[in-house]
């Protein structure tokens, strides 16, 4: 069951505090060193209007509020069903201040994204085997394949070290939630707005022991004294050959150059870049095609929607660009009528459930919004609070469009970043505007600032640290625009701090707690029936089937009322003759 869901309510009211300023600004100056760590608000130099609504400040709003979310938990019941479809969402280098400041983006405190109405919240500790602070590639080994490993490296043993040429393959690679869904019978899909091979979606299908192998050029450049018989196998054709890639029904995202030979140039007229003179796409097609099945590639959003629209191609594969996808906000920006732009990630989410849905057997589907990422890494804050809102609208469509009884949802990103939400901005404040003027400097500063990145040359004048550039002029409405940040760096970095697990559907409860963070593929595969990894039957035998539905007690079946009862018969009834 969902929480009430929250709207931006339309009745916000305004007032002014200005006959009161002069007084409290005098009073505030005589005493500064009295509560330097929390300024009397009403000296703020900035913007001092606070807007909200008025009932806030009436104690009983807040007590009904309390009152309201109490009965929402006390109502809670847990459903322990088992799934028979799991949607696995990453928002890439989605912390809590991103998703925090992401509800001020699209409208005040009071919004609530998608998955934050998901019923149950977990933390995650995003460290890996050899760094405090993760990268993409060891956080998806770790709440994909449930094992932490080193820094920069997929599905390859911590014994390992990064870049490593020649090592044991047999001996320290490993698989994880995508095969265990394959081997227990379920259709498996994959979608990202990133390049294909990149760590993330990489880490659903490939073992890698560096995740910049994402072509054979690589590779080559990395291994130039190991003889090719024993160069590990890139990213790109992991997912063309490889043993998991295979079987994925849909496979949707961006990065054509990886799987193009130099000199092949793709639908946007950009280079290939691999050098073994291979076409990947190509090969794709001839796998399929001698696996006796319908395969389709697609490079365009009609393409792409016809295709899963006609529902008559069994396997399908789509790269709309040649490295990431384009930001949501540079889509909107193509000069083209709407259906001639690249795929937002809510429509390559959309085509992947419809490849999906109405199997018998379920699906497991793993999804990333990676440009949260890729945006904070140059601190351009408001880039990366735009993907986080689409990344929201993905998981809105992809749980109104399934069935809370049978699909589990779960939310979750795989490391934090320097992102900070500070300052004291009044009520009403534009989230990626300006916060207040310091006493120090007496300049401007934004409520949203990094702790390092490339944005530090746009906050020191000739980056003297005590040195402030005047900012009131830049144009923070402008997505291009860094934002400021304390540590001059050439790209920004992750965070080390915990992120969040949202949950939504059957076994939706075991994710709660603050987990370590390779426990999540474990949760899932638990949840969806699919661990014969760890000694779960992938098909319960009918008496298990028995055990597992008398557990279940009156009392938590007669309040979800008879239409979950009758799912209930209905799956027992399959597993039952599925199982003879
Ligand atoms: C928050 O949402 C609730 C429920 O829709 C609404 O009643 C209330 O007015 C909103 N408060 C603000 C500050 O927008
Ligand atoms: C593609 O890249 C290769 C190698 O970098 C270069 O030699 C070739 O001229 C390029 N082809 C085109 C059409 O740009
Ligand atoms: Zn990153």
């Amino acid at each position: 069951m969902m929480c009430r869901a929250v709207h931006i309510s339309a009745l916000v009211i305004s007032f002014t505090l200005a006959s009161t300023l002069s007084h409290v600004e005098g009073a505030n100056s005589r005493r500064t060193d009295l509560d330097q760590q929390h300024p009397r608000s009403d000296s703020r130099a900035w913007s001092s209007v606070p807007v909200y609504d008025a009932r806030e400040e009436v104690s009983e709003y807040w007590r009904e509020v309390a009152q309201r979310t109490l009965q929402d938990h006390t109502d809670q019941r847990n459903n322990a069903r088992k799934a028979k479809n799991a949607i696995f969402f990453i928002g890439d280098g989605m912390s809590l201040p991103t998703v925090a400041a992401t509800r001020m983006y699209l409208g005040n405190e009071n919004v609530s994204l998608s998955f934050e109405q998901f019923p149950y919240f977990g933390l995650a500790k995003t460290y890996c085997v050899n760094r405090q602070v993760a990268d993409s590639a060891c956080t998806a080994t770790a709440y994909l394949s449930g094992v932490k490993n080193n820094y920069g490296m997929l599905n390859v043993a911590a014994s390992v070290r990064r870049t490593t040429c020649e090592y044991d393959h047999e001996a320290t690679e490993f698989k994880g939630l995508l095969k265990w869904a394959q081997d227990a019978g379920k259709l498996t899909g994959l979608v990202t707005n990133t390049r294909i091979t990149h760590a993330t979606p990489a880490g659903s299908y490939a073992s890698s022991a560096e995740r910049d192998w994402e072509d054979d050029s690589e590779v080559n450049a990395d291994c130039t004294t190991t003889p090719d018989e024993r160069k590990p196998q890139d990213i790109a054709s992991q997912l063309v050959h490889g043993e998991i890639g295979k079987k994925l029904k849909v496979i949707l995202g961006c990065g054509r150059r990886h799987f193009l030979p130099r000199g092949t140039l793709d639908e946007d007229r950009v280079n290939g870049t691999r050098s073994d003179r291979v076409n990947l796409i190509d090969a794709w097609k001839q796998v399929h095609g001698e696996m006796g099945e319908r395969a389709e590639y697609v490079s365009d959003k009609r393409s792409l929607q016809e295709a899963a629209n006609l529902k008559q191609v069994d396997y399908l594969l789509g790269l709309f660009g040649s490295s990431h996808c384009l930001y949501n906000l540079e889509i909107d920006e193509q000069q083209v009528p709407v259906e001639d732009r690249k795929p937002k990630l809510s429509e390559m989410v959309e085509a992947a459930l419809q490849m999906l849905e109405g199997s018998e057997q379920g699906y497991v589907l793993f999804v990333e919004g990676g440009l949260i990422d890729t945006a904070h890494h140059s601190n351009r804050a408001r880039l990366s609070l735009e993907e986080t809102n689409e990344f929201h609208k993905a998981i809105e469509l992809a749980r109104t469009r399934t069935s809370i009884d049978d699909t589990l949802i779960v939310v979750s990103s795989d490391h934090s970043h320097t992102l900070m939400y500070n300052g004291y901005p009044t009520r009403g404040n534009d989230v990626l505007g300006i916060a207040d003027i310091s006493g120090v400097d007496k300049l401007p500063y934004t409520t949203l600032s990094y702790a390092n990145g490339e944005g530090f040359s746009q906050t020191y004048v000739d980056g003297n640290p005590s040195k402030r550039i005047d900012i009131t002029n830049y144009d923070l409405k402008n997505y291009r625009q860094r934002y400021l940040a304390t540590v001059p760096l050439s790209s920004e970095t992750h965070g080390g701090e915990d992120v969040g697990i949202y949950a939504s559907g059957p076994s939706a409860h075991l994710f709660a707690g603050t987990l370590e963070q390779n426990v999540i593929p474990v949760l899932i595969a638990y949840a969806a029936n699919i661990g014969h990894e760890f000694g779960w039957a992938p098909e319960p035998s009918p008496t298990d089937d028995g055990g597992d539905a008398s557990s279940m007690s009156l009392s938590l079946l007669l309040p979800i009322g008879l239409s979950l009862a009758s799912t209930l018969a209905r799956w027992l009834h399959r597993h039952v003759m599925m199982a003879h």
